[in-house]
């Protein structure tokens, strides 16, 4: 019967924030969910959205508007489908194509070989969560290496991965990753632990700004991790979550995807568009699976594409338009993809200056321990290195919210409660 149900801790994210909305401090500052606030701790619509959501980028409204007019007869009626009277019927299975498409230029480039080679196969998801699932829904199903594989996830990662994965029957461990030392990351720790891991295991990894910790790989250490990826025969599984958060260029932000798919890997990505186009509550994501080059990439990824149908069918049947047909218009549309690449650099600029701040403000009161990592970080999150215990004091004394692992959104301050914030970590660290 349903009285032996257990029940379940709450969801420390969603516990936060709702503990957060609970607090009537007119102090409090909410740190916890990553979601981008602008200077006044408010949500940001990004301008190119509300362009888009008010049909008021119709022909000739947009600036360059004769090189609209030259080569754009698809544009234009992208635009026309977002007007008012649009209707509410299902999207295909795979969802928009024109979206599906877009998203695989965005994140591989547009002269990917694997494009190129038609070797990709992309089903629209509910966002990055539903990618990550689809993709580990996939992998359970289907992929079968010498002995039953294990996901590997970053020490620390985004927490909701471990549950996804169990949840479709997937085993799982941790390869080290943070340095609790430099505040930066444990390259040998990570090196040795995928080349200790049983051939063919899943290696999930962050494609850039890293969540929860904002470290990230150079270039460099990428390519000897795809080494040990390749000799020990592991599937790459890239989450992708925050391209032109990173480095504020979509290109350079999603380098790490684009030179495995070089190398000529098997793997899959989960991109989310929550953070980068502010579409959180839209659910506007995708799921690529790439498939490495050989005669017959082609059969194989139409097989793998007819499977990822099936799943999705039984799961979601087909995936929500709205934040869809807005991502799908901006990318499609160099006036409005131009527009977007300007308001990444707003959001990653306003994070920047905020990681600045909060260093040398920190620096100046004499706060004990060393802050550089606060600017060496990139992203949407810092990991402090605050203690459990200092967190839990900074949300009692100063109406702080913050997770326990001492991750905090950057994007939560502003230059309103930065002084209050560098003088409340003051006083937790002091004590
Ligand atoms: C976060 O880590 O804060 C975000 O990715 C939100 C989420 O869904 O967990």
């Amino acid at each position: 019967s349903a009285e032996v149900v257990p029940q379940a801790p709450e969801d420390p994210l969603f516990g936060l924030m709702a503990a957060f909305r609970r607090d009537e401090d007119p102090k409090k500052v909410d740190l916890g969910i990553g979601a981008y606030r602008d200077d006044n701790a408010k949500p940001w619509v990004l301008p190119v959205v509300k362009k888009v959501r008010a049909n008021s980028c119709r022909r000739g409204e947009l600036p360059n508007s004769s090189r609209w007019d030259a080569d754009s007869s698809l544009q234009a009626d992208d635009i026309i489908r977002n007007d008012p009277n649009l209707n509410h019927e299902y999207l295909p299975i795979a969802g928009l194509a024109d979206f599906t498409s877009a998203s695989q230029k965005l994140i591989l480039g547009g002269d990917s070989p694997a494009l190129k080679e038609k070797r990709v196969t992309s089903l629209q998801t509910v966002s990055g969560t539903g990618a990550v699932h689809l993709g580990a829904l996939f992998l359970a199903k289907f992929y079968k290496p010498a002995s039953k594989p294990t996901a590997y996830f970053s020490d620390p990662t985004w927490p909701n991965h471990f549950q996804i994965f169990s949840n479709v029957g997937l085993s799982h461990k941790t390869y080290p990753y943070f340095s609790k030392e430099t505040k930066g990351l444990d390259f040998d720790g990570f090196y040795n632990s995928i080349q200790n891991a049983d051939e063919g295991s899943i290696v999930v990894l962050h494609a850039c700004a890293h969540n929860p910790t904002g470290v990230d790989l150079t270039q460099d250490q990428w390519k000897k991790i795809a080494e040990v990826i390749r000799a020990k025969k592991h599937f790459p599984f890239f989450d992708t979550a925050y391209q032109g958060f990173a480095s504020g260029d979509l290109a350079r932000d999603g380098w790490a995807i684009r030179y495995f798919v070089e190398q000529g890997f098997e793997l899959c990505i989960a991109q989310s568009y929550a953070k980068n186009f502010g579409l959180y509550g839209e659910r506007a994501g995708c799921f690529h699976f790439v498939t490495s080059p050989s005669s017959d990439a082609q059969s194989t990824i139409g097989r793998i594409a007819s499977q990822l149908a099936i799943l999705q069918r039984s799961e979601i049947s087909n995936p929500p338009a709205y934040g869809a047909r807005i991502a799908s218009l901006v990318l499609n549309t160099p006036e409005l993809f131009a527009q977007w690449e300007e308001d990444l650099r707003t959001m990653s600029g306003r994070i920047i200056e905020m990681r600045k701040a909060l260093r040398s403000k920190l620096e100046e009161l004499g706060t004990p321990g060393t802050w550089n990592h606060i600017t060496d970080q990139i992203g949407m999150f810092s990991f402090t290195g605050l203690s459990e215990q200092q967190v839990m004091k900074l949300r009692e004394d100063s109406h702080v919210y913050m997770t326990k692992n001492g991750r905090i959104s950057m994007a939560g301050l502003n230059t309103k409660n930065i002084d209050y914030f560098a003088k409340a970590v003051d006083k937790a660290v002091r004590d």
